[in-house]
């Protein structure tokens, strides 16, 4: 049975990686909802990558859409200078006019209402909307059967600053509440997400891909590819397919369970801080390693609707 998915997204081109391969992933993963969340992008930009992107891929029923929420007070970074000014490349997609997202909280209320404990939240911003719904209404989240989080660099360096992982960074208190409310939550760090790399040559076969999807993917990637190349080794690190993968592709993964404390405040703020915890309601699962050349392989063959061969 296809597992049914929330996606919480902040709308980056990593971010619409992992929501493609959702949708190509066949029988395995059903998308029921999506919210958007200030992060790579603003909110309203957040919000209408979903719709750009679904649109983009030829979906005809859009899932239900809600707007999340964005993050108040510090002044932070968002990731333009990585995915561009609209986090999506600048790909020419559709700007779907038949597009009114509802509230985030009518979209988790509802996909928990209608699946309970089969229902799996992928968090691939930051932890804003999530940390919300923990405040106002706390049993809710407790009715989920399983959180998936892109964000923390427990034994790495940051991605944003040297202590902090972007996602992480942009909340820390949402991200220190969402790990400490006891909820069945894996973390899946740049520790991993960081080793899953696509470069020139996956985008070559993506392009002549027979998947119609394989010639867009290849223009959305090829943005921040050629910018990491300006500066950097010419590789995208696709951090949100790789937690998605922990979904559809456990086996390619190892996890530890373990307290996560996370910083929030100060120099440090968003740092990630694991700690032994006996009490297993203080745990989360922290993914601890990836089979990357597998993932990547299976991750590409559903994208590409074609054997692959990293
Ligand atoms: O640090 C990487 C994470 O921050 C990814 O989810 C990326 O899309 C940004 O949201
Ligand atoms: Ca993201």
């Amino acid at each position: 049975m296809a597992i049914p998915l929330l996606i919480d997204t902040d709308m980056g081109v990593d971010d619409a990686v992992a929501v493609a391969w959702a949708l190509a992933s066949g029988n395995e993963a059903r998308i029921v909802g999506m919210t958007s969340v200030e992060g790579n992008v603003s909110l309203a930009q957040a919000t209408a990558n979903i719709a750009r992107w679904l649109a983009g891929l030829g979906v005809a029923e859009m899932p239900p859409i809600g707007q999340g929420l964005s993050q108040t007070g510090r002044d932070m970074p968002m990731a333009s200078h990585v995915f561009g000014d609209d986090g999506l490349g600048g790909v020419d997609l559709p700007d779907p006019t038949d597009f009114h997202p509802t509230d985030f909280r009518s979209i988790y209320g509802q996909a928990i209402e209608a699946h309970g404990r089969d229902l799996t939240i992928l968090a691939i911003g930051p932890l804003t909307n999530l940390a919300a719904l923990l405040d106002e209404t706390p049993e809710l989240l407790a009715r989920v059967g399983r959180i998936v989080v892109m964000g923390g660099a427990v034994w790495c360096k940051g991605n944003i600053t040297p202590h902090a992982e972007f996602n992480f960074y942009r909340d820390p208190a949402a991200a220190a509440a969402v790990l400490s409310a006891g909820l069945p939550v894996s973390v899946v760090p740049l520790d991993v997400t960081c080793q899953v790399l696509l470069d020139e040559s996956h985008l070559a076969h993506l392009a002549r891909s027979r998947a119609a999807r394989g010639e867009l993917l290849a223009r959305l990637i090829r943005y921040p590819l050629v910018r990491e190349a300006d500066g950097g080794c010419g590789q995208f690190q696709v951090h949100d397919a790789t937690a998605l993968g922990v979904i559809l592709r456990p086996a390619h993964f190892l996890r530890a369970a373990m307290g996560l404390d996370v910083v929030t405040e100060g120099s440090e703020a968003g740092a990630s801080r694991p700690r032994v915890a006996k009490d297993k309601s203080r745990q989360v699962n922290v993914v601890i390693s990836v089979n990357a050349a597998d993932l990547l392989e299976d991750m590409l063959e559903s994208l590409c609707d074609e054997k692959f061969v990293v």
